[in-house]
Formats: structure tokens, sequence, C-alpha cells
């Protein structure tokens, strides 16, 4: 049986420009030495976010990317771009088997030359689905689906970081929405399309996208159920989409309990459509309420290790689609229709450059917590500038399990560690986030990634991986330069 993440990397690096390396280091740093954030702070949203080893993107359509402002703006801010509309199947396969994926690639142009990277939206959703689709007999839907999926996963092979494979596919009630994939396949239809993008593009992450997912309700539980069927069958699933379409001071408080409840399945999550509206006209204490509220989606993405990432739905006030869609609502996003930044655009941003967690801590960093039994720590007496490591399975499954490093430094402040152990029986990582892996056959090398090589004495980090095999906790060696 396959591990839940069936992804061919063996390692995982996390949004990060080169220039914002040393902000990094700084960051990870000062988070280490449990300080705030010193005053350099990162001027825009992007910088900000790669500092804390996430992206910050937007979407855009085509007819945005006439609008000079509004691209210009885009390409200062953003370092991820979901097309609107033009990868959607109306738009990619508007008669069967006739493609076009004009539109989509000039947004992959663009992102490209702005060195911006793309989410693929989306592959199979019930809307903005062509009509030729709905007359399909349900016996044939299952090959549509597939040929639908593989030539346009195919044709933006490399180009994309991650696929909404399936939108939309639940109901409130948390059941499954009865649409064409539905009827003619049942739940199967989900793996089938989760299959068959792996197929075409091995290396894109593939995530199931919704609404009205973002807290603990009976959407979401339905969602988990399935993800953790999913998983479990070795299905290539590597993300949940949380759309998070707000209304002002309507973020659930669930939000964050939530994203660690899919992360601790072993997926990434993100806030992939943001946008927050106001009944109009909007005044200012709404304009602050919108700020709170995005501050705390941003804080609550950075709170979980696992998500990678903020997405608004567009850009300006002028150019989104939710007067059109919820009359009487507007100004849902983080600048005004003249591109002037509003207290949202404010709290996003220094909700990133703020706060003293970080992607590579763990939650539970603290001194005094005695570190889970090891043979290569020792609580007791830390060696002077050294660190130890210690193993622990969190899950396990047929065929596959997935495990926590804790990497705790001695006595001494380390700067940099290399983790080592070897596997008693055939065991491979598939999957590993916030280090960074090397070595071969049965031997594992893991290191510190550039944002968590810097943990304050007798404190701790931790990473992750998912591994083929039997569960096994080998006994890991720490050494720091
Ligand atoms: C919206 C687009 O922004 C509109 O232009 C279009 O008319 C309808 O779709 N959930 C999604 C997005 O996954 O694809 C939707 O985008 C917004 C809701």
């Amino acid at each position: 049986m396959k591990p839940p993440n069936t992804g061919t990397e063996r390692h995982r690096t996390r949004a990060r420009g080169p220039a914002t390396a040393l902000a990094a280091i700084a960051a990870a740093t000062a988070v280490a030495l449990n300080l705030a954030i010193p005053a350099q702070a990162a001027s825009t949203l992007k910088a900000a976010a790669e500092a804390r080893g996430r992206y910050f993107g937007t979407a855009l359509t085509r007819g945005d990317l006439g609008i000079s402002a509004e691209v210009n703006l885009a390409a200062a801010q953003f370092d991820m771009v979901t097309p609107g509309n033009e990868m959607k199947w109306d738009a990619t396969e508007p008669s069967k088997g006739s493609f076009n994926f004009g539109s989509g690639d000039q947004i992959v142009s663009f992102a490209q030359s702005h060195g911006m990277r793309v989410r693929g939206h989306n592959l199979v959703w019930h809307a903005q689905l062509p009509a030729w689709v709905g007359g399909v007999p349900l016996n044939q839907v299952q090959g549509v689906m597939e040929n639908h999926i593989t030539t346009e996963a195919t044709h933006y092979r490399g180009k994309v970081y991650a696929w909404d494979v399936v939108n939309e596919p639940y109901n409130e009630d948390g059941t499954l929405r009865q649409d064409v994939f539905y009827k003619a396949m049942g739940s199967g239809y989900i793996a089938a399309a989760l299959r068959a993008a792996h197929a075409a593009d091995p290396n894109a992450k593939l995530y199931i996208n919704d609404y009205n997912i973002e807290g603990i309700n009976a959407k979401s539980n339905g969602l988990y159920s399935l993800a953790q069927s999913l998983l479990a069958q070795g299905v290539p699933l590597h993300g949940i989409g949380l759309e998070s379409h707000f209304i002002v001071g309507q973020v659930p408080s669930s939000l964050q309990a939530n994203m660690e409840r899919f992360a601790a399945l072993g997926l990434d999550v993100a806030i992939t459509e943001l946008d927050d509206r106001i009944q109009m006209p909007a005044d200012s204490s709404e304009l602050q309420q919108q700020g709170t509220d995005y501050g705390r989606v941003v804080n609550a993405c950075l709170a979980v290790p696992r998500c990678v990432g903020v997405s608004q739905w567009g850009v300006d006030d002028g150019h989104t689609w939710i007067p059109g869609t919820f009359p009487g609502y507007g100004a849902p996003m983080m600048w005004d229709s003249s591109y002037q930044p509003k207290p949202a655009y404010q709290a996003a941003l220094s909700a990133l450059n703020s706060g003293t967690s970080s992607p590579s801590q763990s939650p539970s960093q603290s001194p005094s917590q005695s570190p889970l039994s090891s043979p290569s720590s020792s609580p007791s007496s830390p060696v002077p500038g050294a660190c130890s490591a210690t193993i622990k399975t969190i899950n396990s499954w047929g065929g596959g399990f997935q495990s926590e490093v804790t990497v705790r430094a001695g006595s001494s402040a380390v700067n940099g560690w290399t983790v080592k152990w070897a596997w008693p029986g055939g065991q491979s990582i598939s999957s590993l986030w916030n280090g960074v892996s090397s070595g071969s056959g049965s031997s594992v090398t893991v290191r510190n990634e550039s944002y968590n090589g810097s943990v304050a004495a007798g404190a701790s980090t931790t990473f992750g991986f998912t591994a083929n095999g039997a569960a096994a906790t080998p006994t890991a060696t720490c050494t720091s330069p």
C-alpha cells in the first residue's frame, strides 16, 4: 500500500526567495531566542510571507492582466497566482475533446515573468462546466473526466505548484454533491480524479478545495472523513484548500484547530480564495474589523506548520467577483478601488512581520518539557553545544506511517543541526517537511531548513515525514557544526 502522500519528491522545501534568506534566518534566530522579530520588517506581503516560509497569492483573470495598476500591484505584493477562470473546464475544453489553453497560458506567462508560482484551478467542478458534459452517458463520464484531467494537467506539467483537482465537492451537510461525476462514479470519482492528476503531473501538490470548510462543522467533518479514507487507500491527496470567502466579523473561531486536524493527517493546508465582504456602504469600523479578520486568518496559517500560504481572491475592491455574486456586498479586498491599502493590508502585513511562531518551531517549544525517551538524548544532563533527536510515530496505516522528530538543543544554543538514523527494515521516506533530507539506502540524513537551524539552549524544534514500510522508531543521532 502507498503512503498517504505519494508525491515523488524526497524532500520538501517551502516557498522562499533567496533575497529573503537573511530575513528568514534573522526571524528564526529571534524566534529561537524568544524575541520579537526585529526592526527590519518586510514591506511587501510576499517578502514577509517568504520570511515565514509561506507564500502570499492572488487570483488574476486575463482581463486583470490588461489593467496596469492592478497587475503592478499584484507583481509587487504577491508570489503566487491562481487563474480566476482561465483553467476551468468551460475555458479549457468548451466542446468535447477540443482543448484551448490560450488564456491559462497567458496567466502562467505573466506569473513566470514576475517570479510568481501558479496554483492550478481547477480540474473537476460542478460549476463552470460546459453543458456537453451533462449530456455524456453516465458510463462514459469517467473516461471524459480522466481525459480532461490528463490533457490539462499534462499541458501544465512542471508549471503549476499545485492543482485544485476537485473543487467544491461537498454539500453543506457534509454529503457529496450529486453532480454528474458523483452520479456516474459515486464518491470514487474523487480518488479517480486525484490519481489521473498525479499520473499527469507527479510533482504537483494535489488539493481538494471547498468553501465553508474553514471551521469545524458538518461540511468539514465530511471532508475530513474522506481525506482520512483517501490517505488510507494510498490516493495521492496532498492538501486541503480552504477558500475562505468570509463575511466581515465572521471568521470561524475553529479555523486554526480545523487546519491542525487536516495537517495532522499529513496534509498541507492553504487559504486559497480569501476575501471578506462587507454590506455596502462599508464604514470605518467595518474596515477595521476586516483588518482584524485578515490578521486572524494570517495568524492562523502561521500557527500551523503545514499551512503553506494564503491567497486572496483578487487584488482590489474595484475588481472582485463579490458584488456580482452577493448583491449589496463589496469591499472584500486588501486594497480599495483606487489601489490604496486598507486596514486589512496593514493587518496582514504586520501579522506576517510579527509574532513569535515560526513554521519550524514546535508549538510545545519549552526548555522544561522533557524529551521523549531515546538512547540518543540525555534529558537530565544535556551535552554542552550538542543536540539530541527523538523520533516518534504519530500515525500509521497498512504499509506506511507518519513520524515527528524533535530536535532539542543541549545546554548551549545550536546553529544548524544534522540528524541521522538507519532504517531497520527497508523503510523509506516518501515526504518530508521542515527539514532537508539526503542519504541513500537505509541511511537517512536530515539537515535543518534555513529557517529552523537556530535552536536556543534547552529548546526544541521539530520536523516530520511520512514513510513507506512498517512503522519504526530507530535511534537517531544529532550533531551541530
Ligand atoms: C469565481 C470567479 O471569480 C468569477 O469570475 C466567476 O464568475 C465565478 O467563479 N469558488 C471558486 C472560484 O472555487 O473558482 C470562484 O471564482 C469563486 C468561488
